[in-house]
């Protein structure tokens, strides 16, 4: 946990925000897997971590915005739980290290929001995504579940979306080591990556490290030889020489800020001409679009960029033809790379996008686009110092796709139909690092992973 002045800091900075009213912010529960007490491993709800740090089930905070006053809502444990789990801080001292003063059992959170809504004033709070949390929020403010969805406050979703979106120094740090993390796990990947291996090892192993080394996977771990599929979570192919690996895996901290980094490479360590060719226009994409990134740019145009880049390439090598802008302004481009070029990452990998992809990244200044390769694009607006956002161009050949395009005749224009057949045995290819926003530029975080054609090699070659 950070230093108690941290959680002060940001639930006073919040006040500025959100008013008048209480805010509720829900800790989350544990949910059962298979049966009862069988529980899926306990993550907490980010924006209790972010505002009330406390990593434990069963817990609520409560911002009364009138008063000033915070309340951390919680059960002391009594001699039954001590005998399954130990000692631990009674509510007094939780609260102190997060430097709330006043601590009081769950069975007094219903009468205060309930108290609250009775006296006409507003009780805050986000959207829910779990049903425990819908439930428990149903229950506690007497409103029907089925309205419980509609009825979020939006100042505090603009508020928690303004605050969160910039990392300071520590949560920077924290990033940063997740990377660091990555870096280990990627590169045993990179090393694992022979014909006849299977995708499970390989995906099980770098689980692992992200285990040992970190507080486990920031999301399940993309490892695959069909690349075309951008998320796909089946481990089960051997790998054959001709394939490429698309490694799309990152850790969580302790304190539950992610990493999320993709490298693709060539099952046994050598890339093939074609391979080579198409691997690096994706490389070239990547870094113009690292180097795009700074403050008052739009992340559109840095996504389009990147779409000229890739289409550029694509010409080159006959795949597309005619005008590369105009190629890009009709969305030729989005057969091959249809998705978006990136997207906040920190406590979550897709950071507050729970709270709404458009509240957070779109705005009045930028509508998100309803196309099709675009209207992906999860963020959109001007970037910000201390942003951290993911920068993942991709290239894929997805057979399905190419033949339903084929078959309407669509952008014939603008792509070789009779060049792209030849390639439907490609399989995709996706980079992807993560980037600070700094003052006047950017920064990829962490220690570097191999990413040109060379240093992919060496590192295979070990
Ligand atoms: N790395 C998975 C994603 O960004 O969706
Ligand atoms: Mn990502």
């Amino acid at each position: 946990m950070f230093p108690s002045s941290i959680y002060k800091d940001r639930r006073n900075r919040l006040r500025n925000e959100v008013h008048p009213g209480l805010i509720f912010f829900p800790g989350n529960q544990e949910v059962s897997f298979n049966y009862p007490a069988n529980t899926y491993a306990f993550r907490q709800d980010s924006n209790f971590l972010y505002f009330f740090g406390l990593d434990q089930p069963d817990l609520a905070g409560v911002m009364d915005l009138d008063s000033g006053k915070d309340i951390l809502f919680g059960n002391d444990v009594e001699i039954d739980d001590i005998i399954w789990m130990g000692q631990q801080p009674s509510m007094k001292e939780r609260g102190n290290q997060i430097g709330v003063e006043e601590a009081l059992p769950m069975n007094k959170l219903e009468e205060t929001l309930r108290g609250a809504i009775a006296a006409g004033r507003t009780v805050h709070f986000l959207p829910p995504y779990r049903g425990e949390t819908i439930i428990q929020i149903s229950e506690l403010l007497g409103y029907p579940l089925a309205e419980i969805r509609n009825q979020p406050s939006d100042q505090l979703i603009r508020g928690v979306v303004k605050l969160r979106m910039k990392k300071d120094q520590l949560e920077i740090q924290e990033m940063e080591n997740m990377v660091d993390v990555a870096w280990l796990m990627h590169t045993t990947a990179m090393k694992m990556a022979r014909p006849g291996t299977l995708e499970k090892e390989i995906a099980g192993t770098i689980e692992g490290i992200a285990l040992s080394q970190a507080c486990g996977v920031s999301f399940p771990v993309i490892l695959t030889i069909n690349g075309q599929t951008l998320h796909n979570h089946y481990h089960g192919n051997i790998l054959v020489p001709e394939r490429m690996l698309v490694i799309d895996a990152g850790a969580e901290s302790e304190y539950h800020y992610a990493s999320d980094i993709t490298r693709t490479v060539p099952v046994g360590g050598e890339f093939s001409q074609r391979q080579k060719e198409i691997y690096d226009i994706v490389l070239a994409a990547n870094m113009a679009a690292i180097k795009a990134v700074k403050p008052g740019v739009f992340f559109r145009d840095i996504h389009l960029l990147t779409a000229r880049e890739i289409t550029r390439g694509l010409t080159a090598l006959g795949i597309m033809k005619g005008d590369v802008d105009e190629a890009v302004g009709n969305g030729a481009h989005t057969m091959f790379f249809p998705h978006g070029l990136g997207h906040p990452i920190g406590l979550d990998v897709h950071d507050l996008e729970g709270l709404g992809e458009n509240v957070v990244g779109y705005d009045q200044e930028i509508q998100r686009s309803k196309e099709f390769g675009l209207g992906f694009l999860r963020f959109g607006r001007k970037l910000q110092e201390h942003f951290v956002m993911t920068i993942e161009p991709g290239i894929y050949f997805i057979p399905e796709l190419i033949d339903i395009w084929k078959t309407e005749r669509k952008h014939t224009d603008f792509i070789n139909y009779d060049v792209v057949e030849s390639y439907k045995d490609f399989g995709g290819i996706r980079i992807e690092d993560d980037v600070l926003v700094t003052a006047k530029g950017s920064r990829v975080l962490g220690k570097p992973i191999p990413k040109t054609v060379d240093e992919i090699e060496a590192i295979m070659a070990e």
